[in-house]
């Protein structure tokens, strides 16, 4: 065999195999150490990876890093606070001091997939709005048909007028494109309105602060359904806004239809809030009746959470320069560190006095000190960056270095790539813990045993690791003996409007006319012709 084999191979060819052989071996061990230590470098977990080459500006980068970790023991005393606060708001003697507002939102039912009609909604809670035709069907099956309209910039901050006028010419054009307008129908409609307002009753808001970059003229302390409404008779369209509601208590409504187990509405997104039932027993603010069922939900408005100054201790310089620069200082403090209008700035300020102090970036200052690029510009790191830079996994950051490019820095080294993950993972765990206290307070507080949390906002969708974070803080603050999850929302809030609508106009006919009734009614309803 060996003679053969002898014969059959040339000297030359073994010869050429057994290079090309111990090239093949002695590459992949190159390659493979070098992964090996690329990955122990990058691994989140590793100690090592967020060592700098220049130990000492490591430490300084870790002081600010640590500056951001809440521990269990921070997050229990924050919702101590937090409960005290929310007792505060619902109590009528303490309520006018108290920073979290605790709104009764009037709706009292929970759905149970049962009810019918067609409805419309407006959604408005961000820099998009949209318009919804919705037919609930019974057997917990909605349809839905929507059209997403933009608020220009100017009229977040012009008249108020303008902006109501505004939503009335989108939803007069979405009526007139689905054969809506002159239907010989007066259709009932639900306001999703994501700001804070002290309700009247389901139809009747006053706005008592704007948020969220919103600030037009002429509407605080105003009826916003009122002042709805007059635009929508100026305009002379066939419509009646027979309820408001907050994002978060459409929300929860949406999620019940489906799932009736859900008592908690949760928004993180452009802003963050949660609405949760209370006992009617606890709202001290109640003034309407007390039959069954005792209960009501409330938009608590938790974004204003330490506007007391209850959070100071866990602020840090960056949250300061983030709520001075903004549109309202010294409101809105918890939301300010969790939602997603400010967390890509957060993190920009966090590099940027990196960059500035020469802890990050190294020799790119003098290149890039032309403050042009993004970097060096409020609102030039979007938080949607903040997501891209968490789903790098392993060593080539590939969109850590797309987004970086993006803010004005080329060519990063791998070190700053690191260290800019790392920051960006520090800001959002701190945001998803706070968030998981807070709804930590509410799963103890309610005593059921199993809670459905409808959720809805960008960053609980688009985030790698928001949830998991949030989850992971939970189980450490949630009493053992309660059980809880999740139900993302799907147009949860402007479907949540319409059910509420929907119930509304059912339990109150004399708000409605002839042709409304007709419409919500099942006999006349499309819902029956099924
Ligand atoms: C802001 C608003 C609040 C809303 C939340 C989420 O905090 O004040 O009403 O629910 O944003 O959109």
């Amino acid at each position: 065999m060996s003679l053969v084999f002898v014969e059959t191979i040339p000297y030359n060819s073994i010869s050429s195999l057994l290079r090309k052989v111990a090239y093949g071996l002695a590459t992949t061990c190159v390659l493979g150490t070098a992964v090996y230590i690329g990955y122990s470098v990058a691994s989140p977990d590793n100690h090592s990876s967020k060592r700098y080459r220049n130990p000492e500006l490591n430490d300084e980068i870790e002081k600010v890093v640590s500056s951001l970790k809440l521990n269990d023991e921070q997050l229990k005393h924050i919702m101590h606070c937090l409960e005290e606060e929310m007792n505060a708001g619902l109590s009528s003697e303490t309520h006018k001091q108290a920073t979290i507002k605790m709104f009764p939102s009037f709706v009292r039912h929970i759905p149970d997939g049962t009810e019918r009609g067609q409805v419309l909604a407006l959604d408005l809670g961000g820099t998009n709005f949209r318009v919804l035709s919705i037919k609930l069907r019974g057997n917990s099956h909605i349809e839905l048909t929507s059209k997403i309209f933009l608020v220009p910039q100017s009229a977040m901050i012009g008249d108020g007028k303008r902006l109501f006028r505004h939503l009335v010419e989108c939803l007069a054009e979405f009526m007139k494109k689905e054969h809506l307008l002159q239907s010989g129908i007066c259709y009932p409609l639900g306001f999703t309105f994501s700001f804070p307002c002290k309700q009247e009753s389901l139809a009747s808001a006053r706005l008592t602060t704007w948020t969220k970059g919103f600030s037009c003229a002429d509407v605080i302390n105003e009826d916003v359904v009122k002042l709805l409404q007059d635009a929508i008779d100026e305009k002379g369209i066939n419509v009646k806004c027979a309820a408001l509601v907050n994002d978060t208590v459409g929300t929860l409504m949406a999620c019940a239809y489906k799932e009736p187990a859900t008592s908690i509405g949760l928004i993180l997104g452009t802003g963050t809030n949660a609405c949760y039932i209370e006992d009617l027993d606890k709202v001290g603010t109640w003034n309407g009746d007390h039959d069954e069922p005792k209960q009501v939900i409330i938009n608590m408005e938790w974004g204003a959470f330490g506007d007391n100054g209850c959070l100071n201790h866990i602020r840090t310089k960056y949250d300061e320069e983030v709520d001075l620069s903004s549109i309202n200082p010294g409101q809105q403090t918890f939301e300010k560190m969790i939602s997603g209008m400010y967390m890509g700035e957060i993190v920009r300020l966090i590099i940027l006095d990196l960059l500035q102090r020469e802890l990050l970036f190294l020799g790119h200052r003098d290149t890039y000190g032309d403050y042009k690029t993004p970097i060096y510009n409020r609102g030039g790191f979007y938080t949607k960056f903040v997501s891209t830079v968490e789903t790098d996994e392993g060593i080539k950051f590939s969109n850590t270095r797309r987004v970086l490019e993006d803010i004005g820095i080329r060519n990063p080294t791998f070190d700053d790539c690191v260290i800019v993950q790392h920051i960006c993972r520090q800001v959002s765990k701190r945001a998803a813990r706070l968030a998981g206290a807070g709804l930590a307070v509410l799963i103890n507080r309610m005593g059921k045993p199993t809670v459905t949390i409808g959720v809805d906002g960008s960053l609980y969708r688009y985030h790698p690791r928001f949830k998991r974070n949030m989850e992971r803080s939970m189980e450490g603050l949630v009493n053992k003996d309660f059980k809880f999850k999740f139900a993302l929302s799907d147009d949860g809030s402007g479907k949540g409007a319409a059910l509420v609508a929907c119930v509304a106009a059912h339990n109150a006919p004399e708000l409605l006319t002839k042709h409304t009734r007709e419409i919500i009614d099942d006999k006349t309803s499309e819902a029956n012709s099924d």
